[in-house]
């Protein structure tokens, strides 16, 4: 190509455009706050968490298309009032997609990005859907309109092509044949810059048959994406559109290429690298994305004037091929979509910002002549000198000599030359043209049977790729399954599809679906296992997750609106058939939980990866097998407040019995791995032409995403709370610990025993009323764990172990008892003693509040065993550890606030000490008076006045009460240990049943004793206070 030298030193800055859409359903269920707001072309974003975090942003253009919009007659979206704020697809297209149109028209390469999260509305924006036509077909509408419009003066030819960025693989969505593994090549050629080899360019004519190539582009998409088990949303779609004009008055073409580029969600690109995985984000799922963020950054560097070494477009696929379009010769335009929602924010925030880089590249965009032309051109300045020469020649009378013989002869080659690059146009035209009328019948055949027959259609997570397969169920019987040359059979593809999957039968106007043995069928979210007759709408998941929607006969088919069937849908049914679901209240309620909602659609939009997951891991013969799992965050908060909940996902090795957790972003990652695995699998599976008996594929462990080291694995935890170390009460309990889906894991018998310095347990006379009197002194405790009993974990397998983990108030470091192992009913024994110098408020806060949450750990065989480093840890001399040592600077500046506090509290003690002396030399007075009395009057009353005050008295019965108690919680707890043995015949049962009776009668003697010796010493006390106040009085 060359440049008009008039155009060298322009300089275009890319153009950004932002658009906010409607929310969707989700955002809706979930109340969700508009978090965005425009004015004129300025946008500005608010952080949901902080009224005050305010961010704008100041582009070429901004759409508001979230508001102020109704739907028309036919379907289209447009704004509520004449002139009302909402943007509908034909004013996004007048700004953007005319200028586009225009450059290319005068012979600009021009480029049109589509950037954002998945679901933010990039392919309504590019594509559109139904009426609501985006970008590329309008612009296609257009251009051949300006085609037919300047006929006279020019000549122009467009060729359409259409591919797909997979995993740094090229996919042409316009080609026939069967993919070429490893995708098609992309090359450089120092004229052309970098160009895919052998991708098909398809002549067209009109907008109609744009539309029928885009049409077919999707269908090649969608049944890569169920194949493959690619999810589209991680890729890139690229539409060129290469316009050639050519002006023969003038003698010139220009020529242009368009390029329309729908990018992956992303939010891939922020999520890589999230989280720290042995397995980095390795796969080149994210590079196109990532890579095009650095070359972004790196050319707004260069438009600020900062030194840029090198600007990475060899990195990925995707950079090479608009290499042109960012920092080079294109005109371009970027439409940053987003959504409004606040659980987007972060998400939107990330996509304002780097629409505000790329807003700083500057390209050179030139106007193109072709060299086929100037070649033309050429031929025909050289023709039009041999014609003159030969006219000399003529006239000089010179004839048939060997120069004119040969200038003839060149003559009519230049001529055959100019026509043959004159036709090809023509030819490529015929060809296509044959493709079109085949595809035209194919459709006008397909929309004539949606008429007839009953047909399942299928449903994408890409809402743009849903509805695009339809499969008629004809009468009779149809076999469905991956058997694609099987009479009477419908072929599909897809993970955890057999060869002869279930059959449809078609009677009488009624369609019945029968599973066929080992395969899954799910029909409206539960399995089916036997012959189950559909309804007009029913849902149907074949395999790991080929989602379908059945559409019955044209009769059963009413007005209603099949669109809220889509992916979610079927995932939320799935889910309820799982017990998970938002409760009736919640939907639609502005004051559901959004933690809870963002955990019931983490967990939706796991689930079928799940599915898929376990089915690679089945074809692959890893035995691996995956479960999603829902952590309550309670469990292990010491308060046990944290009402939040998180989504894990537990990993089984079925052989070694192995199990690891894996958190969302990790199980994330590793699926990318896999299928990628998977994919290379199915490729070596296809070259080897074998199909059936593979043994399980063994990967290096660096490169193996089913496996990782094993490790200590949080089985479940329980509450020791701490309440009765205020109180200097010794504490026994046997705790449950829970798991985190509520499953007992085990029983765990812990003590709590407050002690002298040197580990001598304290006696009941110093146990306190008050706990405040423990403030400023040493306090000693221990906390013991003896013993666990009925370990589950160990029960599922002997070769395991477990370790107790915990942590108490400030000690830096959690602590672990020693490993034990292959018993269900370890013996622990494990006594650790905490030592405050000098108790503070904040300690006794804590004991009263608060539990210290103990961890069970499960080992398992070749892990390493938790171990605490005590490094930082203080101790005293007897081997406690020291707890509640504040910060110096916290210590003076509490020092000084409790100083305070104390001397108010003296003052106050001095003033009730006053009050006291007096009333004691008041009672010592009227006792001295009755001294006297009883020296003068006998013995009387001798020994009344000598009894202890009733208080003290209570406090001796509440200590009496307290002990019975204790014995009867021991007894309690003898009787929840107490269980049938597993081999129990009904012998046995009837002895434990006998032995259990036995315990209960205990238990219940033993309760009735100790309330009644309450109530009894109680009632004394009473009664003898009634009568020394009767005294006294
Ligand atoms: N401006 C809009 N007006 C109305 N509906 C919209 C708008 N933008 C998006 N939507 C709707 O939001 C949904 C998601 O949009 P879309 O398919 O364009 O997302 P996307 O960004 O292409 O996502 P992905 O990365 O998964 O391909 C669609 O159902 C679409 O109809
Ligand atoms: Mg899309």
């Amino acid at each position: 190509m060359r440049a008009k030298a008039s155009d060298m030193h322009s300089k275009d800055c890319v153009k950004v455009a932002v658009r906010v859409r409607p929310f969707n359903k989700r955002e809706r269920d979930a109340g969700s706050r508009c978090i965005i707001s425009l004015v004129s072309t300025s946008i500005s974003i608010q952080d949901p968490r902080d009224c005050h975090n305010r961010r704008s942003f100041c582009f070429d253009y901004a759409y508001w298309s979230h508001s102020g919009f109704t739907r028309d007659q036919t379907g289209l979206f447009v704004p509520e009032e004449p002139g009302g704020r909402y943007a509908d697809q034909h004013s996004v297209f007048q700004d953007l997609g005319v200028g586009i149109l225009e450059n290319a028209l005068q012979g600009y390469n021009a480029t049109l990005l589509a950037y954002g999260q998945t679901g933010s509305g990039k392919s309504y924006s590019m594509v559109g859907y139904g009426p609501n036509k985006g970008l590329v077909p309008k612009l296609c509408d257009r251009l051949f309109e300006a085609i037919r419009e300047n006929q006279e003066n020019r000549q122009c030819q467009v060729f359409f092509s259409m591919l797909e960025i997979y995993n740094e693989q090229v996919v042409d969505l316009l080609s026939r044949g069967s993919r070429t593994a490893g995708g098609l090549r992309v090359r450089e050629e120092l004229q052309r810059g970098f160009y895919v080899e052998g991708l098909r360019k398809i002549p067209c004519e009109n907008a109609l048959q744009v539309e029928q190539l885009m049409e077919q582009g999707t269908r090649t998409r969608t049944t890569a994406a169920t194949q493959m088990n690619a999810n589209s949303s991680r890729s890139h779609m690229l539409i060129i559109l290469q316009l050639k004009q050519i002006f023969s008055k003038e003698s010139i073409t220009k020529q242009s290429n368009i390029n329309l580029v729908d990018l992956a969600g992303s939010e891939r690109q922020r999520s890589s690298g999230s989280e720290a995985d042995r397995l980095k984000e390795g796969t080149a799922i994210n590079l196109s994305l990532t890579t095009l963020g650095n070359v972004i950054s790196a050319l707004a560097d260069v438009a600020v004037g900062k030194k840029v070494v090198h600007i990475p477009y060899r990195d990925s696929v995707l950079t090479k091929l608009l290499q042109s379009a960012l920092g080079g010769n294109s005109r371009t335009v970027m439409i940053a979509t987003l959504s409004p929602a606040d659980i987007c924010y972060e998400e939107s925030l990330s996509t304002l910002r780097y629409a505000e880089r790329a807003k700083r590249i500057q390209n050179r965009a030139v106007v193109n002549e072709s060299p086929t032309e100037r070649l033309v051109k050429e031929l025909k300045a050289e023709n039009a000198r041999l014609l003159q020469k030969l006219s000399r020649m003529d006239q000089e009378g010179r004839r048939a000599t060997d120069e004119s013989k040969e200038l003839r002869q060149l003559l009519t080659q230049n001529e055959l030359q100019i026509r043959a690059i004159q036709t090809l146009w023509e030819q490529h035209l015929q060809e296509a043209l044959k493709d079109w009328e085949q595809q035209y019948a194919n459709i006008t055949q397909e929309r004539r049977m949606m008429q007839m027959y009953p047909y399942i259609l299928n449903i994408n997570e890409d809402a743009q790729l849903s509805g695009v397969v339809k499969l008629f169920i004809q009468e009779g019987e149809w076999g469905i399954g991956l058997c694609d040359s099987a009479p009477r059979s419908i072929s599909i593809k897809g993970l955890g599809i057999q060869e002869h999957h279930a059959v449809f039968r078609n009677e009488q106007r009624r369609v019945t679906l029968t599973p066929l043995t080992g395969s899954k069928v799910i029909v409206n979210g539960n399995a089916v296992y036997e012959t189950a007759e559909l309804q007009h709408l029913d849902r149907l998941i074949l395999g790991s997750n080929c989602t379908y929607l059945f559409v019955g006969y044209p009769s059963e088919r009413g007005g209603e609106d099949w669109s809220r069937y889509d992916y979610d849908y079927f995932q939320s049914e799935l889910a309820a058939a799982e017990g998970i679901h938002l409760s009736e209240s919640n939907t639609g309620c502005s004051q559901t939980d959004p933690s809870l909602l963002a955990v019931f659609y983490d967990y939706i939009q796991l689930m079928p990866m799940v599915a898929e997951a376990n089915q690679i891991s089945q074809e692959l013969s890893k035995g691996v097998e995956f479960k999603l799992e829902i952590k309550n965050l309670a469990l292990s908060d010491s308060r046990g407040h944290d009402l939040q909940k998180d989504i894990v996902v537990r990993v089984t090795a079925a052989g070694s019995k192995q199990v690891w957790m894996w958190s969302k972003a990790k199980f994330v990652n590793r699926k990318f791995l896999m299928e990628e695995v998977y994919q290379q699998f199915k490729a070596a599976q296809h070259e080897d032409n074998r199909v059936e008996g593979l043994l399980a594929v063994v990967l290096p462990r660096d490169k193996d995403p089913f496996w990782d080291p094993v490790e200590p694995l949080l089985l479940g935890t329980t509450h020791l709370w701490l309440q009765s170390l205020a109180f200097r009460i010794p504490l026994e309990e046997q705790l449950e610990v829970l798991g985190s889906e509520g499953t007992e894991e085990a029983i765990l018998q812990a003590q709590l025993v407050p002690c002298t310095s040197t580990g001598l347990p304290l006696g009941e006379d110093d146990i306190l009323i008050d706990p405040s009197e423990v403030l400023g002194r040493r306090l000693d405790f221990q906390l013991v764990l003896d013993q666990c009993c009925g370990v589950r974990w160990i029960r599922e397998a002997r070769n395991r172990g477990i370790q107790i983990g915990f942590r108490v108030f400030d000690c830096s470091e959690p602590l672990y008892t020693p490993a034990v192992w292959h018993n269900i009913n370890p013996l622990l024994d494990h006594r650790v003693q905490f030592t405050s110098l000098q108790t503070s408020q904040r300690l006794l806060d804590y004991l009263q509040s608060s539990a210290v949450v103990l961890e069970l750990w499960g080992l398992q065989e070749g892990c390493s065993v938790l171990s605490s480093s005590l490094g930082a840890v203080r101790m005293t001399a007897e081997g406690a550890f020291i707890i509640d040592l504040l910060h110096p600077s916290q210590a003076a500046l509490s020092d000084s606030a409790e100083l305070s506090c104390s001397v108010r509290a003296l003052q106050q003690d001095v003033e009730e000490l006053k009050s006291l002396n007096e009333s004691l030399r008041k009672e010592n007075h009227s006792l001295r008076e009755q001294l006297n009395a009883v020296k003068n009057g006998g013995d009387g009353a001798r020994g009344r006045s000598l009894r202890p005050s009733c208080d003290a008295e209570f406090a001796r019965a509440l200590k009496v009460f307290y002990h019975s108690m204790t014995s009867v919680r021991g007894q309690l707890q003898r009787l929840r240990r107490h269980r049938p043995s597993e081999e129990s015949d009904l012998l046995g049962l009837r002895l434990f049943v006998d032995e259990q009776s036995r315990l209960l009668r205990d238990f219940s003697e033993q309760l009735e004793d100790g309330v009644s010796t309450l109530k009894q010493d109680v009632a004394a006390i009473v009664r003898r206070k009634r009568e020394r106040s009767g005294i006294w009085s």
